[in-house]
Protein backbone atom coordinates (compact mmCIF):
# COMPACT_ATOMS: atom_id res chain seq x y z
CA UNK A 1 0.00 0.00 0.00
CA UNK A 2 2.55 2.45 0.60
CA UNK A 3 4.10 2.99 -2.53
CA UNK A 4 1.09 3.00 -4.60
CA UNK A 5 0.74 6.29 -6.48
CA UNK A 6 -3.43 7.19 -5.17
CA UNK A 7 -5.60 8.85 -7.07
CA UNK A 8 -7.33 11.95 -7.31
CA UNK A 9 -10.29 11.14 -5.42
CA UNK A 10 -8.55 9.33 -2.73
CA UNK A 11 -6.22 11.79 -2.05
CA UNK A 12 -9.18 14.36 -1.80
CA UNK A 13 -10.85 12.07 0.83
CA UNK A 14 -7.72 10.65 2.93
CA UNK A 15 -4.23 12.90 2.60
CA UNK A 16 -3.63 14.86 5.37
CA UNK A 17 -5.79 12.70 7.81
CA UNK A 18 -4.86 9.53 9.29
CA UNK A 19 -6.93 8.24 11.48
CA UNK A 20 -6.54 9.97 14.75
CA UNK A 21 -3.38 8.37 17.03
CA UNK A 22 -4.64 9.02 20.11
CA UNK A 23 -8.57 8.62 20.32
CA UNK A 24 -9.02 7.12 16.89
CA UNK A 25 -10.97 9.62 15.70
CA UNK A 26 -11.48 8.93 11.87
CA UNK A 27 -12.20 12.79 11.28
CA UNK A 28 -9.42 15.00 11.85
CA UNK A 29 -10.22 16.44 15.22
CA UNK A 30 -10.87 20.25 15.77
CA UNK A 31 -7.49 21.98 17.42
CA UNK A 32 -9.09 24.56 18.57
CA UNK A 33 -6.43 25.70 20.77
CA UNK A 34 -4.22 28.89 20.64
CA UNK A 35 -0.75 27.84 22.07
CA UNK A 36 1.15 24.13 22.85
CA UNK A 37 2.71 22.81 26.34
CA UNK A 38 6.28 22.37 25.37
CA UNK A 39 7.72 19.36 26.92
CA UNK A 40 11.05 21.03 28.55
CA UNK A 41 12.94 24.40 28.47
CA UNK A 42 15.74 22.92 25.87
CA UNK A 43 12.61 21.71 23.86
CA UNK A 44 10.98 25.17 23.39
CA UNK A 45 14.14 26.90 22.12
CA UNK A 46 14.76 24.60 19.45
CA UNK A 47 11.26 24.84 18.05
CA UNK A 48 12.31 28.94 18.25
CA UNK A 49 15.34 28.42 16.88
CA UNK A 50 13.59 26.38 13.74
CA UNK A 51 15.79 23.48 14.77
CA UNK A 52 12.98 20.69 14.78
CA UNK A 53 9.19 20.65 13.68
CA UNK A 54 6.29 21.58 15.82
CA UNK A 55 3.48 23.20 17.05
CA UNK A 56 3.99 26.48 19.24
CA UNK A 57 1.34 29.16 18.65
CA UNK A 58 -1.27 28.76 15.97
CA UNK A 59 -0.66 31.74 14.83
CA UNK A 60 1.99 30.35 12.37
CA UNK A 61 0.40 26.46 12.82
CA UNK A 62 -2.14 24.44 14.18
CA UNK A 63 -2.77 20.68 13.52
CA UNK A 64 -6.24 20.98 12.11
CA UNK A 65 -5.10 23.69 9.22
CA UNK A 66 -1.58 21.61 8.97
CA UNK A 67 -3.85 18.93 7.58
CA UNK A 68 -5.57 20.98 4.90
CA UNK A 69 -2.49 22.11 3.95
CA UNK A 70 -0.93 19.02 3.55
CA UNK A 71 -4.37 17.83 1.43
CA UNK A 72 -3.75 20.70 -0.72
CA UNK A 73 -0.49 20.21 -0.67
CA UNK A 74 -0.83 16.78 -2.17
CA UNK A 75 -4.16 17.51 -4.64
CA UNK A 76 -1.80 20.31 -6.26
CA UNK A 77 1.33 18.49 -6.45
CA UNK A 78 3.10 20.36 -4.37
CA UNK A 79 6.06 20.13 -1.89
CA UNK A 80 4.10 21.76 0.72
CA UNK A 81 1.28 24.54 1.68
CA UNK A 82 0.83 27.43 4.01
CA UNK A 83 -2.71 28.15 4.87
CA UNK A 84 -4.20 32.11 5.14
CA UNK A 85 -7.07 33.20 6.58
CA UNK A 86 -8.25 34.75 2.91
CA UNK A 87 -7.39 34.61 -0.46
CA UNK A 88 -6.30 38.04 -0.67
CA UNK A 89 -4.13 37.17 2.15
CA UNK A 90 -2.95 33.89 0.61
CA UNK A 91 -1.69 36.17 -2.87
CA UNK A 92 -0.03 38.75 -0.49
CA UNK A 93 1.77 36.00 1.62
CA UNK A 94 3.65 35.02 -1.63
CA UNK A 95 4.77 38.63 -2.54
CA UNK A 96 5.78 39.49 1.16
CA UNK A 97 8.05 36.59 0.94
CA UNK A 98 9.80 37.42 -2.32
CA UNK A 99 9.51 41.60 -2.69
CA UNK A 100 9.82 44.73 -1.30
CA UNK A 101 9.96 48.04 -1.46
CA UNK A 102 11.76 49.21 -4.89
CA UNK A 103 11.05 45.35 -6.48
CA UNK A 104 8.62 44.98 -9.02
CA UNK A 105 5.97 42.04 -10.23
CA UNK A 106 4.35 41.38 -13.56
CA UNK A 107 1.02 40.75 -13.53
CA UNK A 108 -1.96 39.48 -16.17
CA UNK A 109 -4.73 42.07 -16.73
CA UNK A 110 -7.66 39.31 -17.14
CA UNK A 111 -7.89 38.85 -13.19
CA UNK A 112 -9.63 39.36 -10.08
CA UNK A 113 -10.93 43.37 -9.55
CA UNK A 114 -9.75 42.80 -5.85
CA UNK A 115 -6.09 41.70 -6.75
CA UNK A 116 -5.58 44.53 -9.32
CA UNK A 117 -6.37 46.95 -6.60
CA UNK A 118 -4.45 44.99 -3.80
CA UNK A 119 -1.28 45.05 -6.31
CA UNK A 120 -2.08 48.47 -7.64
CA UNK A 121 -2.89 50.49 -4.42
CA UNK A 122 -1.80 48.66 -1.81
CA UNK A 123 1.45 47.31 -3.07
CA UNK A 124 2.07 50.49 -4.42
CA UNK A 125 2.18 52.55 -1.74
CA UNK A 126 4.06 50.01 0.07
CA UNK A 127 6.93 50.48 -2.97
CA UNK A 128 6.26 47.29 -4.81
CA UNK A 129 5.16 48.29 -8.31
CA UNK A 130 3.26 45.89 -10.76
CA UNK A 131 3.38 45.77 -14.61
CA UNK A 132 -0.03 44.45 -16.07
CA UNK A 133 -0.29 43.09 -19.10
CA UNK A 134 -2.71 41.17 -20.98
CA UNK A 135 -2.52 37.38 -20.21
CA UNK A 136 -2.17 35.95 -24.00
CA UNK A 137 0.62 38.65 -25.04
CA UNK A 138 3.55 36.68 -24.56
CA UNK A 139 5.72 39.29 -25.94
CA UNK A 140 4.73 42.33 -23.62
CA UNK A 141 4.96 40.09 -20.49
CA UNK A 142 8.62 39.39 -21.50
CA UNK A 143 9.41 42.76 -22.16
CA UNK A 144 7.79 43.92 -18.78
CA UNK A 145 10.10 41.80 -16.62
CA UNK A 146 12.69 44.24 -15.03
CA UNK A 147 16.31 43.21 -13.15
CA UNK A 148 13.75 43.71 -9.89
CA UNK A 149 10.69 42.28 -11.04
CA UNK A 150 9.99 39.15 -8.63
CA UNK A 151 7.11 37.55 -10.20
CA UNK A 152 5.07 36.26 -13.15
CA UNK A 153 0.98 36.52 -11.60
CA UNK A 154 -1.72 35.03 -13.59
CA UNK A 155 -5.48 33.05 -13.39
CA UNK A 156 -5.42 29.67 -14.71
CA UNK A 157 -9.26 30.91 -15.71
CA UNK A 158 -9.16 34.47 -15.61
CA UNK A 159 -12.29 36.40 -13.29
CA UNK A 160 -14.66 37.31 -14.95
CA UNK A 161 -13.60 36.85 -18.49
CA UNK A 162 -12.87 33.51 -18.59
CA UNK A 163 -9.41 34.34 -20.25
CA UNK A 164 -7.14 31.18 -19.89
CA UNK A 165 -3.92 31.49 -19.05
CA UNK A 166 -1.10 29.43 -21.81
CA UNK A 167 0.72 27.74 -18.21
CA UNK A 168 3.36 26.40 -20.26
CA UNK A 169 4.46 29.34 -22.05
CA UNK A 170 4.14 31.84 -19.19
CA UNK A 171 6.45 29.15 -17.03
CA UNK A 172 9.11 29.43 -20.02
CA UNK A 173 9.02 33.30 -19.65
CA UNK A 174 9.01 33.72 -16.22
CA UNK A 175 11.98 30.99 -15.99
CA UNK A 176 14.16 32.52 -18.74
CA UNK A 177 13.71 35.50 -16.49
CA UNK A 178 14.57 33.94 -13.36
CA UNK A 179 11.68 34.58 -11.75
CA UNK A 180 8.67 32.09 -10.76
CA UNK A 181 5.34 31.81 -12.24
CA UNK A 182 2.84 32.47 -9.71
CA UNK A 183 -0.82 31.19 -10.68
CA UNK A 184 -4.18 31.90 -8.92
CA UNK A 185 -5.93 28.46 -9.60
CA UNK A 186 -8.84 29.41 -7.72
CA UNK A 187 -11.90 29.04 -10.74
CA UNK A 188 -10.29 26.02 -11.68
CA UNK A 189 -9.66 24.02 -8.82
CA UNK A 190 -6.91 20.99 -8.63
CA UNK A 191 -9.43 19.05 -9.80
CA UNK A 192 -9.77 20.66 -13.42
CA UNK A 193 -6.40 22.06 -13.59
CA UNK A 194 -3.15 21.55 -11.89
CA UNK A 195 -0.41 24.39 -12.64
CA UNK A 196 2.74 22.93 -11.45
CA UNK A 197 2.40 20.26 -14.17
CA UNK A 198 2.54 22.26 -16.49
CA UNK A 199 5.86 24.72 -14.68
CA UNK A 200 4.25 26.99 -12.64
CA UNK A 201 6.04 27.27 -8.76
CA UNK A 202 3.53 28.18 -6.43
CA UNK A 203 -0.37 28.00 -7.24
CA UNK A 204 -2.64 30.37 -5.05
CA UNK A 205 -6.29 29.76 -4.56
CA UNK A 206 -9.02 31.39 -2.21
CA UNK A 207 -10.57 28.33 -0.65
CA UNK A 208 -13.75 30.73 -0.17
CA UNK A 209 -14.91 29.21 -3.91
CA UNK A 210 -14.78 25.68 -4.66
CA UNK A 211 -12.80 24.41 -1.93
CA UNK A 212 -15.00 25.22 0.36
CA UNK A 213 -17.87 24.50 -1.83
CA UNK A 214 -20.94 25.31 0.25
CA UNK A 215 -19.84 29.37 0.91
CA UNK A 216 -19.28 28.94 4.55
CA UNK A 217 -15.71 30.21 4.93
CA UNK A 218 -13.48 32.77 3.58
CA UNK A 219 -9.98 30.93 3.32
CA UNK A 220 -6.68 31.03 1.20
CA UNK A 221 -4.01 29.35 0.99
CA UNK A 222 -0.36 28.72 -1.21
CA UNK A 223 0.58 25.88 -2.72
CA UNK A 224 4.74 25.30 -3.69
CA UNK A 225 6.79 23.72 -6.08
CA UNK A 226 9.66 22.87 -4.25
CA UNK A 227 11.18 22.88 -7.54
CA UNK A 228 12.72 26.64 -8.14
CA UNK A 229 16.37 28.02 -7.45
CA UNK A 230 15.16 30.67 -4.88
CA UNK A 231 19.29 30.92 -4.64
CA UNK A 232 19.19 32.09 -8.06
CA UNK A 233 20.69 35.78 -6.70
CA UNK A 234 17.47 37.39 -7.33
CA UNK A 235 16.14 36.71 -4.05
CA UNK A 236 17.88 38.39 -1.24
CA UNK A 237 14.74 37.75 1.52
CA UNK A 238 15.42 34.04 0.71
CA UNK A 239 19.18 33.95 0.47
CA UNK A 240 20.40 36.19 2.94
CA UNK A 241 20.71 36.65 6.01
CA UNK A 242 17.25 37.50 7.42
CA UNK A 243 17.22 39.84 10.79
CA UNK A 244 13.54 38.97 10.82
CA UNK A 245 14.39 35.43 12.26
CA UNK A 246 18.18 35.13 13.87
CA UNK A 247 20.07 35.99 10.59
CA UNK A 248 19.14 32.41 9.27
CA UNK A 249 19.77 32.39 5.60
CA UNK A 250 16.30 30.78 4.16
CA UNK A 251 18.09 28.81 1.23
CA UNK A 252 20.71 27.29 3.26
CA UNK A 253 18.84 26.45 6.59
CA UNK A 254 16.04 24.87 4.67
CA UNK A 255 16.56 24.00 1.06
CA UNK A 256 13.77 23.13 -0.99
CA UNK A 257 11.38 24.57 2.03
CA UNK A 258 12.97 27.77 1.75
CA UNK A 259 9.90 29.68 0.39
CA UNK A 260 7.34 27.57 2.60
CA UNK A 261 9.06 28.68 5.62
CA UNK A 262 9.76 31.95 5.44
CA UNK A 263 6.30 32.15 4.34
CA UNK A 264 5.37 30.73 7.24
CA UNK A 265 8.17 31.29 9.45
CA UNK A 266 8.13 35.30 8.70
CA UNK A 267 5.27 36.57 7.27
CA UNK A 268 2.45 34.65 8.72
CA UNK A 269 4.07 35.25 11.99
CA UNK A 270 4.30 38.99 11.23
CA UNK A 271 1.54 39.94 9.36
CA UNK A 272 -1.32 37.39 11.58
CA UNK A 273 -3.15 35.91 8.31
CA UNK A 274 -3.67 32.67 9.42
CA UNK A 275 -6.31 30.33 8.91
CA UNK A 276 -8.92 29.41 11.55
CA UNK A 277 -8.45 25.86 12.80
CA UNK A 278 -12.51 25.44 12.36
CA UNK A 279 -12.44 26.87 9.02
CA UNK A 280 -9.63 24.29 8.07
CA UNK A 281 -11.63 21.27 9.61
CA UNK A 282 -14.27 22.84 6.94
CA UNK A 283 -12.44 23.02 4.08
CA UNK A 284 -10.93 19.69 4.73
CA UNK A 285 -14.85 18.77 4.49
CA UNK A 286 -15.42 20.58 1.30
CA UNK A 287 -12.28 18.86 -0.54
CA UNK A 288 -13.66 15.04 0.23
CA UNK A 289 -16.58 15.95 -2.56
CA UNK A 290 -14.98 18.18 -4.96
CA UNK A 291 -14.09 15.53 -7.63
CA UNK A 292 -17.63 14.99 -7.58
CA UNK A 293 -18.76 18.90 -7.51
CA UNK A 294 -16.67 19.93 -10.18
CA UNK A 295 -17.93 17.42 -12.37
CA UNK A 296 -21.78 18.36 -11.95
CA UNK A 297 -20.79 22.10 -11.81
CA UNK A 298 -19.24 21.85 -15.11
CA UNK A 299 -21.99 19.95 -16.62
CA UNK A 300 -24.59 22.29 -15.42
CA UNK A 301 -22.49 25.50 -16.42
CA UNK A 302 -22.26 23.58 -20.36
CA UNK A 303 -26.21 23.62 -19.88
CA UNK A 304 -26.54 27.04 -18.76
CA UNK A 305 -24.43 28.41 -21.19
CA UNK A 306 -25.99 26.58 -24.29
CA UNK A 307 -29.25 27.65 -23.42
CA UNK A 308 -28.05 31.59 -22.68
CA UNK A 309 -26.41 30.68 -26.53
CA UNK A 310 -29.74 30.32 -28.34
CA UNK A 311 -31.81 33.04 -26.67
CA UNK A 312 -32.49 36.03 -28.31
CA UNK A 313 -32.10 38.20 -25.15
CA UNK A 314 -28.38 37.47 -25.18
CA UNK A 315 -26.07 38.94 -27.08
CA UNK A 316 -22.98 36.88 -26.46
CA UNK A 317 -21.84 34.03 -24.01
CA UNK A 318 -18.11 34.01 -23.32
CA UNK A 319 -17.40 30.24 -22.00
CA UNK A 320 -14.32 28.60 -22.56
CA UNK A 321 -16.25 25.03 -23.37
CA UNK A 322 -17.67 27.15 -26.87
CA UNK A 323 -15.10 26.62 -30.28
CA UNK A 324 -16.17 30.04 -30.76
CA UNK A 325 -14.30 31.34 -27.62
CA UNK A 326 -10.73 32.85 -28.41
CA UNK A 327 -9.12 30.42 -26.05
CA UNK A 328 -10.92 27.58 -26.27
CA UNK A 329 -7.60 25.93 -27.37
CA UNK A 330 -5.92 26.20 -24.15
CA UNK A 331 -9.08 25.41 -22.24
CA UNK A 332 -8.66 22.08 -24.01
CA UNK A 333 -5.23 22.02 -23.14
CA UNK A 334 -5.23 22.79 -19.55
CA UNK A 335 -9.02 21.99 -18.49
CA UNK A 336 -9.55 18.30 -20.61
CA UNK A 337 -12.57 17.99 -17.44
CA UNK A 338 -14.15 21.06 -18.58
CA UNK A 339 -13.81 24.53 -18.27
CA UNK A 340 -15.01 25.07 -14.54
CA UNK A 341 -18.90 26.80 -13.94
CA UNK A 342 -18.19 30.42 -13.95
CA UNK A 343 -18.77 32.51 -17.49
CA UNK A 344 -20.11 35.80 -18.26
CA UNK A 345 -22.52 37.01 -20.86
CA UNK A 346 -24.15 39.78 -22.44
CA UNK A 347 -27.91 40.71 -22.34
CA UNK A 348 -29.25 42.85 -25.17
CA UNK A 349 -30.31 46.37 -23.21
CA UNK A 350 -26.94 47.07 -21.81
CA UNK A 351 -26.42 47.71 -18.31
CA UNK A 352 -29.92 48.34 -17.45
CA UNK A 353 -31.28 45.52 -18.79
CA UNK A 354 -28.44 43.36 -16.67
CA UNK A 355 -29.79 45.11 -13.62
CA UNK A 356 -33.26 44.16 -14.33
CA UNK A 357 -32.80 40.81 -15.03
CA UNK A 358 -30.31 40.34 -11.67
CA UNK A 359 -33.15 41.86 -10.17
CA UNK A 360 -35.98 39.43 -11.23
CA UNK A 361 -33.90 36.49 -11.06
CA UNK A 362 -35.36 33.85 -7.89
CA UNK A 363 -33.64 30.94 -7.40
CA UNK A 364 -30.11 32.28 -8.50
CA UNK A 365 -28.49 34.44 -5.32
CA UNK A 366 -27.04 37.68 -6.33
CA UNK A 367 -23.91 37.81 -3.74
CA UNK A 368 -20.02 38.41 -4.51
CA UNK A 369 -19.04 35.19 -4.39
CA UNK A 370 -18.47 32.24 -6.60
CA UNK A 371 -17.79 28.43 -6.46
CA UNK A 372 -20.90 27.21 -3.80
CA UNK A 373 -23.14 24.38 -4.83
CA UNK A 374 -26.14 27.42 -4.94
CA UNK A 375 -26.45 29.20 -8.36
CA UNK A 376 -24.98 32.89 -7.93
CA UNK A 377 -25.38 35.87 -10.37
CA UNK A 378 -23.49 39.25 -10.35
CA UNK A 379 -23.15 42.55 -12.63
CA UNK A 380 -18.87 43.02 -12.54
CA UNK A 381 -18.98 46.13 -13.64
CA UNK A 382 -20.70 47.58 -10.68
CA UNK A 383 -19.16 45.25 -7.94
CA UNK A 384 -16.21 42.87 -7.75
CA UNK A 385 -14.46 44.98 -10.66
CA UNK A 386 -16.19 48.33 -9.57
CA UNK A 387 -13.02 50.06 -8.16
CA UNK A 388 -11.76 49.73 -12.28
CA UNK A 389 -11.60 53.03 -14.39
CA UNK A 390 -13.06 52.79 -18.18
CA UNK A 391 -9.86 51.72 -19.48
CA UNK A 392 -9.06 49.08 -16.50
CA UNK A 393 -12.44 47.59 -17.24
CA UNK A 394 -11.93 46.88 -20.72
CA UNK A 395 -8.56 45.37 -20.48
CA UNK A 396 -9.81 43.14 -17.90
CA UNK A 397 -12.75 42.21 -20.27
CA UNK A 398 -15.53 43.44 -17.87
CA UNK A 399 -18.48 44.88 -20.40
CA UNK A 400 -21.15 47.63 -19.17
CA UNK A 401 -23.90 44.54 -20.09
CA UNK A 402 -21.38 41.72 -18.73
CA UNK A 403 -23.49 39.20 -16.11
CA UNK A 404 -21.23 36.89 -14.05
CA UNK A 405 -22.83 33.29 -13.55
CA UNK A 406 -21.50 30.71 -11.00
CA UNK A 407 -23.36 27.68 -12.25
CA UNK A 408 -24.23 25.35 -8.98
CA UNK A 409 -25.52 21.91 -9.21
CA UNK A 410 -29.55 22.80 -8.36
CA UNK A 411 -31.44 20.79 -11.01
CA UNK A 412 -30.51 22.37 -14.57
CA UNK A 413 -34.17 22.60 -15.26
CA UNK A 414 -35.22 24.69 -11.94
CA UNK A 415 -31.52 27.18 -13.14
CA UNK A 416 -33.42 27.73 -16.81
CA UNK A 417 -36.24 28.04 -15.77
CA UNK A 418 -35.32 31.24 -13.30
CA UNK A 419 -33.03 32.57 -16.46
CA UNK A 420 -36.03 32.16 -18.59
CA UNK A 421 -38.16 34.20 -16.38
CA UNK A 422 -35.54 36.97 -15.79
CA UNK A 423 -34.48 37.28 -19.28
CA UNK A 424 -37.77 37.86 -20.56
CA UNK A 425 -38.51 40.10 -17.67
CA UNK A 426 -35.30 42.03 -18.42
CA UNK A 427 -35.35 42.87 -22.12
CA UNK A 428 -38.86 43.38 -22.37
CA UNK A 429 -38.86 46.16 -19.34
CA UNK A 430 -35.74 47.70 -20.67
CA UNK A 431 -37.22 48.02 -24.24
CA UNK A 432 -40.22 49.51 -23.23
CA UNK A 433 -38.86 52.11 -20.63
CA UNK A 434 -39.09 55.75 -21.58
CA UNK A 435 -36.36 56.76 -23.74
C1 LIG B 1 -9.88 34.56 -8.65
C2 LIG B 1 -9.90 35.09 -7.26
N1 LIG B 1 -8.75 35.14 -6.56
C3 LIG B 1 -8.72 35.62 -5.31
C4 LIG B 1 -9.86 36.08 -4.69
C5 LIG B 1 -9.77 36.61 -3.28
O1 LIG B 1 -10.20 35.61 -2.42
P1 LIG B 1 -10.81 35.90 -0.95
O2 LIG B 1 -12.12 36.56 -1.18
O3 LIG B 1 -10.89 34.55 -0.35
O4 LIG B 1 -9.84 36.81 -0.27
C6 LIG B 1 -11.07 36.03 -5.37
C7 LIG B 1 -12.31 36.51 -4.71
O5 LIG B 1 -13.36 36.61 -5.32
C8 LIG B 1 -11.09 35.53 -6.69
O6 LIG B 1 -12.23 35.47 -7.42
Amino acid sequence: MQDRQFGFATRAIHAGTPPDPVTGSRVMPLYQTAAYVFGSTEQAAELFQLRSYGHIYSRISNPTVAAFEERMASLEGGLGAVAFSSGLAAQLGVVLSLAQNGDHLVCSQNIYGGTITQFTVLLKRLGIETTFVPADDHAAIAAAVKPETKLLFAETIGNPAGTIADLKALAGIAHDAGIPLVVDNTFASPYLCRPIEYGADIVTHSATKFISGHGTVIGGVVVESGRFPWDNGRFPLLSEASPGYHNKVFTETFGEYAFLMRARAEILRDVGAQMAPMDAWLLLLGLETLPIRMEAHVRNARAMAEFLDKRPEVEWVSYPGFASHPQHKLAEKYLPRGAGSIFTFGIRGGREAARRFIDALELWSHLANVGDMKSLVIHPASTTHSQLDGDELRKSGVAPESIRLSVGLEDADDLMWDLDNALKAAVRATENAPA
